[in-house]
């Protein structure tokens, strides 16, 4: 059943040559997010990330990153019945904020939480659609440890398996709907 889920899953993500620049292969989720069946795996699955062994909650707040994470953490922060909390690129967010700055391919990019959006001790979960690097959700890591709260995993709806997501995570526990080799 998980494979033939799998299977359906990756039919739902599209590959789309040349974007947003020649030579990257952009991978589309919003067919997975406009089929309800596959809307409704990929929240399930999403949300497995944050129940612990008897299947009890083990989170007290989910963290989406901008854009995309947006679109997933909040759905899953509900079935957990924990809050969302947005980590946003630089200048979005109005009030005081912890910043992380990390290196992309060409440049840097800059990602911004709340001072006060995290209780210390909080257990969080990170939820976004798409590991490649893995900046983005070390950087996010970073932003809920300098608030003193504990990172207890990321969740991503598909991984890019051929990038070093893995050695940027540490020994972070991921759960990835989807493998790309
Ligand atoms: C994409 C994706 C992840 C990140 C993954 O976001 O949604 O957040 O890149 O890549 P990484 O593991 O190499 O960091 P993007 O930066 O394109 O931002 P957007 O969702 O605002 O377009």
């Amino acid at each position: 059943a998980l494979e033939a889920g799998r299977e359906a899953l990756s039919r739902l993500v599209l590959d789309i040559p040349d974007h947003p620049e020649p030579g990257v292969v952009f991978k589309d989720i919003t067919p997975v997010l406009s089929d309800p069946a596959g809307l409704a795996a990929v929240v399930a699955g999403l949300t497995t990330a944050g129940l612990d062994e008897a299947g009890a909650p083990r989170v007290d707040v989910v963290v989406g990153m901008e854009a995309r994470g947006f679109i997933l953490a909040p759905p899953v922060a509900l079935a957990l019945g924990a809050g969302f909390v947005p980590v946003r690129k630089a200048g979005k967010l109005p009030r005081e904020t912890h910043a992380v700055s990390y290196d992309l391919e060409y440049g840097s990019a800059t990602l911004e939480l709340h001072r006060d959006a995290l209780a210390p001790g909080a257990r969080v979960l990170l939820v976004d659609d798409v590991l490649a690097t893995g900046g983005t959700a070390r950087a996010t890591a970073e932003l809920v440890e300098t608030c003193g709260a504990e990172v207890v995993g990321v969740a991503v709806l598909l991984d890019l398996a051929f990038l070093p997501w893995r050695r940027a995570l540490g020994d972070i526990d991921v759960t990835s709907l989807l493998s790309i080799e």
